[in-house]
């Protein structure tokens, strides 16, 4: 069952890491959680860095062995990460938070988690995945410098007061155990329709930034691979996959 393993660590490089190096020396348990107190040198997506702040932040990560998992459908996995961190948020009575393609968690417009999946592939199924989800807890604003001063955000700084760390990841953990349910008797259209539901890109207008340019377009869906589909200024759908992409909800 999905949180029955923990481990727990005062301090490591990266909890995706750690577990990437656990599944190459032994068959890590489904469903394990690696938590970090402290974590040096955390991943985020399009290779940039997390950055965390010991002792008031959440960073850990669920490793999964998604049976049946087709390639595919991977991003579902995120997905609903991006959900069960949601619905944890939403228990501190905060109405405004919103899931932004493809799994970042905003408390308004600001971003408060982000979620990194990393996935070993094996005949077109996943092998096993590992969830990392980092969740900003505690921080006061004077601990976000640099472009994360605009554009992050913690539990504490949106609600006004501090949280116990612990019960947050207890909640996330629960919600994801949740979602996985969904997945295993609902399949992966269930876990999508849920996402479209909550997903604050879908319907908006936004700002494509591509590494050959940035265009406007509105987005109209987000498909059964994850990938998300963007009408352009001529009313062509495009497709956009996570990667080397970001997207700029407009106001
Ligand atoms: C993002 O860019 O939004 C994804 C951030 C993911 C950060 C988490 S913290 C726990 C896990 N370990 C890592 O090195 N990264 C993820």
């Amino acid at each position: 069952m999905i949180g029955s393993v923990r481990i727990e660590l005062a301090t490591v490089d990266s909890t995706n890491k750690h577990a990437a190096d656990l599944l190459r020396l032994t068959e890590v348990q489904h469903g394990t959680v690696i938590l970090a107190h402290e974590q040096t040198q955390g991943r985020g997506q399009r290779d940039r860095s997390w950055h965390s702040e010991p002792g008031l932040d959440l960073t850990f990560s669920v490793v999964l062995r998604p049976a049946g998992l087709a390639a595919g459908h991977q991003f579902v996995l995120a997905q609903f990460a991006a959900l069960a961190v949601r619905d944890a948020l939403l228990r501190s009575g905060l109405q405004d938070v919103q899931v932004k393609w493809p799994n970042d968690v905003l408390v308004g417009p600001r971003k408060v988690a982000g979620i990194l999946i990393q996935n070993e592939l094996q005949g077109g199924l996943v092998r096993h995945a590992v969830v990392g989800i980092g969740l900003n807890v505690n921080q006061e604003a004077s601990d976000f410098a640099g472009e994360l001063a605009e554009s992050a955000t913690s539990l504490q700084l949106a609600t006004g007061k501090p949280w116990p760390a612990d019960e947050l990841l207890n909640d996330v953990v629960e919600h994801y155990r949740a979602g996985y349910q969904v997945l295993l008797e609902g399949g992966v259209e269930k876990l999508r329709q849920q996402y479209l539901a909550l997903d604050s890109t879908v319907g908006r207008a936004v700002q494509v930034e591509a590494p050959d340019g940035a265009w406007s377009g509105r987005a109209a869906t987000v498909d059964e691979h994850g990938a998300l589909w963007v009408e352009d200024a001529a009313g062509d759908a495009r497709k956009i996959i996570v990667g080397d992409i970001s997207i700029r909800v407009e106001a």
